[in-house]
């Protein structure tokens, strides 16, 4: 692959550097495609169910069977991300980020077969197994696309590049509502192509990333290896001269072959990593307790209710905001910082919800509240592309030095699938006891959320690794066990 420069935010960057995040970040269209692709079918593949509960018991499906197992089919998946996020850690440093990706490629082969192959063999077991096997394989790319990707950026355009993680997730979305729709495949006979369609980005990811390189950060620091570490850098920044990066690195690792190895649990105790992993965890919190799932996996019964006239075009417009507003993010993640816009996304999310419930409470005797909702929900979306959706995939990255760094992608990991699945599971019975002011619960959350990222959220923004990780290391060493250097809301450090 050759090292000819190309222009990206005012730095140069080599064609290695794009092919690689490119290919990385196929994983990520996957899982969002398999995020969006339950939705719109849901009636049709429901009444696939039914034939195949006829064909075998001669008689239609109960109704509560039938809702049980098609919740399972759209739940099961987050709980195989659930699972396979918390084995990040291990996966990435057994086998190196690139190896793992593409070895990862295998459980979507084989979740895009067992749901794609489903209606052929009259099995809606292999419907569930295969959203299971590809919720493993989203689990797995969430945390190693992010973790590769952040490994391999220039300093200056790791927000940016970090983004596009949360970019192709949320063109996956979208391709899935659209591909989904009965005019195109979402239809009876088309379905299992929809479903099976997730191996596409698969083949492509399999062709590109094998002529990508390794992380060097994985490779000197974790194995050791200087000299292939060195050629995946040359290749990534075209320089000849890679000195600068090396000895960035080589501090990272003598600071921490001077740590034992970072298990989970001792990312709880030691104080030093107590603060960023409880950053790094809240900050995922922020993202899925905002109830932004609510909207993508119940955005059509939302609108019906809020009197929207075509509610599956409305949801497909909420795909359209959502990613034009993550294309806006990309481009303000290097200058308005990761602290500014995860704040101004969290307080606008809030004014959103508010007026949202108002809208709501007041449909009744204002019939054109239904716009004031509808528009209150694409700001809501909006807004969280600007911060919340982008930023907790990549600082999870960035608060992390090597050594903790795979252990912290997998709490960070568990805990988003967990909170995802806890929304997926539980916002139909909230929304139906608290009808018009659902809504209110979040943006109370967001506002605690707000107040947490003001008061313990450092700026990463063109701060290398260690000078990261420096910010949050003990004063002294005789203060080791009773004080922890902490971060001021400005960034500054107490
Ligand atoms: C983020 C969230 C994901 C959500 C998506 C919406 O990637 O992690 O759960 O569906 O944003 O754009």
């Amino acid at each position: 692959m050759s090292a000819r420069f190309h222009q990206i935010g005012g730095e140069q960057v080599t064609w290695t550097l794009v092919l690689s995040v490119f290919s990385a970040v196929l994983g990520s269209l996957q899982f969002g495609y398999n995020i969006g692709v339950i939705n719109a079918p849901q009636k049709i593949i429901e009444q696939s169910y039914n034939e195949t509960w006829m064909r075998r018991y001669g008689s239609p499906i109960p109704h509560s069977t039938l809702t049980t197992l098609w919740s399972l089919s759209v739940a099961i998946f987050s709980i195989g991300g659930m699972i396979s996020s918390f084995c990040v850690g291990i996966i990435s440093e057994w086998l190196g980020r690139k190896r793992a990706m593409l070895i990862n490629n295998l459980m979507a082969f084989i979740g895009g077969a067992l749901m794609g192959l489903s209606k052929l063999s009259h099995s809606y077991e292999m419907l569930i197994l295969g959203r299971f096997v590809i919720g493993v394989y989203s689990g797995l790319a969430s945390g190693l696309v992010p973790m590769y990707v952040g490994e391999i950026s220039p300093t200056r355009l790791r927000g940016a590049l970090g983004t596009l993680h949360q970019l192709a997730i949320v063109i996956g979305i979208l391709i899935a509502q659209v591909f989904g729709l009965d005019s195109i495949i979402g239809t009876e006979e088309l379905w299992p192509l929809l479903l099976g369609m997730t191996v596409l980005p698969t083949v492509l990811q399999m062709t590109f990333l094998p002529f990508c390189p390794e992380s060097p950060r994985y490779l000197y620091i974790i194995r050791g290896e200087e000299h292939h570490a060195k050629k995946c850098l040359k290749r990534l920044t075209g320089q000849q001269d890679v000195s600068d990066d090396l000895t960035e690195m080589k501090e990272e690792k003598r600071r921490m072959d001077m740590e034992c190895k970072v298990s989970i649990l001792e990312l709880f105790r030691s104080p030093q990593y107590r603060q960023p992993i409880i950053i790094a965890i809240v900050l995922q919190l922020s993202q899925q307790l905002s109830g932004i799932n609510a909207i993508f996996y119940y955005s059509t019964n939302i609108f019906e209710k809020a009197g929207v006239g075509s509610p599956v075009y409305a949801t497909i417009g909420v795909g359209v905001v959502n990613t034009a507003f993550t294309i806006a993010s990309l481009f303000l993640v290097e200058r308005a910082g990761r602290r500014t816009l995860h704040m101004l996304g969290l307080a606008g999310m809030s004014i959103c919800a508010i007026i949202m419930t108002l809208a709501l409470a007041l449909l009744e005797r204002v019939p054109w509240m239904s716009y004031i909702s509808m528009l209150s929900i694409f700001g809501f979306v909006a807004l969280f592309e600007i911060g919340p959706g982008p930023i907790p995939w990549f600082i999870v990255a960035e608060l992390f030095s090597q050594g903790p760094r795979p252990a912290a992608m997998a709490v960070a990991g568990f805990s988003n699938w967990t909170s995802n699945f806890i929304i997926a599971m539980s916002f139909q019975y909230i929304a139906d006891y608290c009808g018009p002011y659902v809504f209110l619960i979040f943006g109370v959350l967001l506002l605690f959320f707000l107040l947490f990222t003001y008061f313990r959220v450092p700026e990463t923004r063109g701060k290398t690794f260690d000078e990261i990780s420096s910010g949050f290391r003990l004063l002294n060493t005789e203060q080791k066990q009773s004080t922890e250097l902490e971060y001021l809301g400005d960034g500054s450090i107490s």
